[in-house]
């Protein structure tokens, strides 16, 4: 694949190909990530927590999604770029929906948007896919919702829910959506869905039985020292490498070490 679209993603899943997701928020880490290869750039609204240091993803606004997907889109010459409807931009009425769906690819140039929830924002997904843009679907643990479940952990345990996040999921691909993200569900719950379906269902501590997986780049490259659920792999320690890093310069410039000779003109 030359550069990845949404059609791409239907085929790889059609041919049992994995696909690869991160997040980014910014040119520079847009550009690492797609020139490591990623399928698909998230540009979540996880920034709410990594790039601004809110505790949850509530506050982040509309305007804020844009700057950081306009940046990404400048970095991403292949992956596709899936960007975040925020909190507050999509839950009160479809044509609100829409109206910040198009905002969003207008304004930053992203392929496709990214909501939380199934039947009850069904009329919203189907206004925003009339217009022509792409909807990938996020159900399980929706960290919007964090306050009305009051808790991080893994969600769909019970029955109902489970029975609930079933036919959501079936609901999402019969709408039309292009992918699904599950968050943090029962592995066995997870391949199920992904199983009875054809769109691509891409996990986050959801088990490898579904169609591809995605993780905020901060935690799989160990920036973030605090968050260690389950789910995650750190593929570096990033944290413990740029601390020591800054440390050094902090030493060399404090012993007049930095600069150098070499290093003036
Ligand atoms: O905002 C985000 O990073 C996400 C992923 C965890 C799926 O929605
Ligand atoms: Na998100």
């Amino acid at each position: 694949y030359k550069k990845i679209t949404t059609k791409s993603l239907i085929d790889m899943k059609a041919h049992g190909e994995k696909i690869s997701m991160l997040t980014a928020y910014d040119f520079t880490m847009a550009k690492i990530v797609d020139s490591a290869g990623i399928d698909v750039i998230l540009v979540g609204d996880s920034a709410s927590n990594v790039m601004a240091g809110h505790e949850t993803t509530l506050p982040i606004t509309l305007d804020q999604m844009i700057y950081h997907a306009s940046s990404v889109v400048r970095g991403a010459e292949r992956a596709l770029v899936v960007v975040d409807l925020p909190f507050g931009s999509y839950q009160s009425d479809p044509k609100e929906a829409l109206r910040s769906a198009i905002r969003i690819m207008k304004e930053s140039g992203g392929h496709a948007v990214k909501l939380e929830g199934g039947k009850e924002i069904k009329e919203s997904i189907k206004k925003i896919l009339n217009a022509g843009i792409p909807v990938m679907g996020h159900l399980g643990l929706t960290p919007q919702s964090i306050y009305k479940f009051g808790t991080y952990t893994v969600r769909a345990k019970e029955e109902e829910e489970a029975l609930k996040l079933i036919e959501d999921a079936k609901l999402l691909e019969k709408l039309g959506c292009f992918s699904l993200v599950l968050e943090k569900i029962p592995a066995k719950l997870a391949q199920q869905i992904a199983e009875s379906i054809s769109i691509p269902v891409i996990g986050i501590g959801a088990g490898s039985g579904v169609d591809g997986q995605v993780l905020v780049i901060h935690d799989m490259l160990g920036m973030n020292n605090e968050f260690s659920p389950r789910f995650l792999r750190r593929y570096m320690n990033l944290f413990e490498g740029m601390t020591s890093a800054i440390s050094q310069y902090v030493s060399d410039v404090k012993s007049t070490d930095f600069p150098n000779e070499k290093e003036q003109y």
